[in-house]
């Protein structure tokens, strides 16, 4: 290869020679390559596979997955985790069943599920668009090559990465250009025990010309998350179930809220606590418990507490994750 090959060109003749030209998704298809950059959100190829290949003989092709109902969906997904995705894979299809499969980058994007990245990474593969994806993968590769120490998961670090790998592309040859940045960083440019001997772009690699590659990716350290329990009462009487607005400072200030139950309630008598459950706030984690408490008994009384008709509770504000409860238990 000459000295004077970019990065570019680079990466494509090693894609030609030593990258993976044989997964069961690289083909023109846009239903087979979407479901697949879907399944590979976040997700290993080798765990991908067989998920992958269960799906298509269920939903051998767009419309079978529009028809389906979405808990047909959902044995084919167990395991998968990140569940939103099979949601949005379900609408998206409903979606594109209606107006047909977009074709370049930004109509992609429109839909649920597809991101800038992933909707580049359909856009080259099956319309043969010139799009920079730009995946925790390809961060890593383009960190350590010019040992930038932009952070690489922060909302405001997307910028910076998408136009690096924007400024990189190449004219043609798009799809050996985007499959061997996927292959460089999942075989070569792994995370941990880089293969630095073999990469194509080692002879210009900021970070190994000063073995410091183990340095890059930067990331910005998480706040440590904090646990909380909170424990709530739910009072019913008759039809109707005993609500309080929360006070105007501290979580959901302002909201309706079943009443927190404190030591001083005690003597309530619980008849039954229901399984505890979690909610994430940006800075906590909630442990939620919820005590049924039996209305004849009004030591729970307190300043502002309302029985409020189950009928009218649609109407109110109520945080997320009470609301959701009530919704399972059919009080909503
Ligand atoms: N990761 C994300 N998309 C991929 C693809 N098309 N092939 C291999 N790994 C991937």
């Amino acid at each position: 290869m000459k000295p004077t090959a970019t990065f570019a060109q680079r990466l494509i003749a090693w894609q030609k020679n030593h990258g993976r030209h044989d997964l069961p998704w690289q083909v023109r298809d846009p239903y087979r390559v979407w479901l697949s950059e879907v399944m590979l959100q976040q997700t290993q190829v080798a765990t991908v596979l067989p998920y992958y290949q269960r799906f298509l003989v269920r939903f051998p092709s767009l419309t079978d997955l529009a028809r389906a109902r979405q808990d047909e969906l959902m044995p084919y997904w167990a395991g998968l985790g990140y569940y939103a995705r099979a949601r949005n894979l379900h609408k998206a299809a409903q979606l594109i069943a209606q107006r047909g499969f977009p074709t370049d980058q930004q109509g992609l994007m429109a839909l649920p599920g597809i991101g800038r990245s992933t909707a580049a990474a359909i856009a080259v593969f099956c319309f043969e668009a010139r799009a920079a994806i730009c995946d925790g993968n390809v961060k890593r590769v383009l960190a350590r090559h010019q040992a930038c120490a932009e952070a690489v998961n922060t909302v405001q670090g997307e910028r910076v990465w998408y136009s690096k790998a924007e400024a990189l592309l190449p004219k043609q040859d798009l799809v050996a250009y985007t499959q061997g940045l996927m292959d460089l960083g999942a075989t070569l440019c792994t995370r941990t025990r880089p293969r630095c001997s073999q990469c194509p772009v080692q002879s210009d690699c900021a970070a190994y010309a000063s073995k410091r590659v183990a340095e890059f990716p930067v990331k910005q350290a998480r706040l440590k998350i904090q646990t909380l329990d909170l424990h709530f009462a739910l009072l019913r009487q008759d039809e109707k179930l005993a609500l309080v607005t929360r006070p105007q400072t501290g979580i959901w200030a302002g909201l309706h809220c079943l009443p927190e139950y404190r030591q001083e309630h005690q003597q309530a008598r619980v008849s039954y606590s229901h399984p505890v459950f979690q909610h994430r706030l940006t800075h906590r984690l909630l442990h939620i418990h919820v005590h049924e408490v039996a209305a004849d008994r009004h030591s729970l009384d307190g300043p502002g507490m309302v029985f409020f008709p189950r009928a009218e509770l649609h109407t109110l504000a109520l945080p997320t994750p009470i609301k959701t409860f009530l919704q399972n238990l059919n009080l909503q």
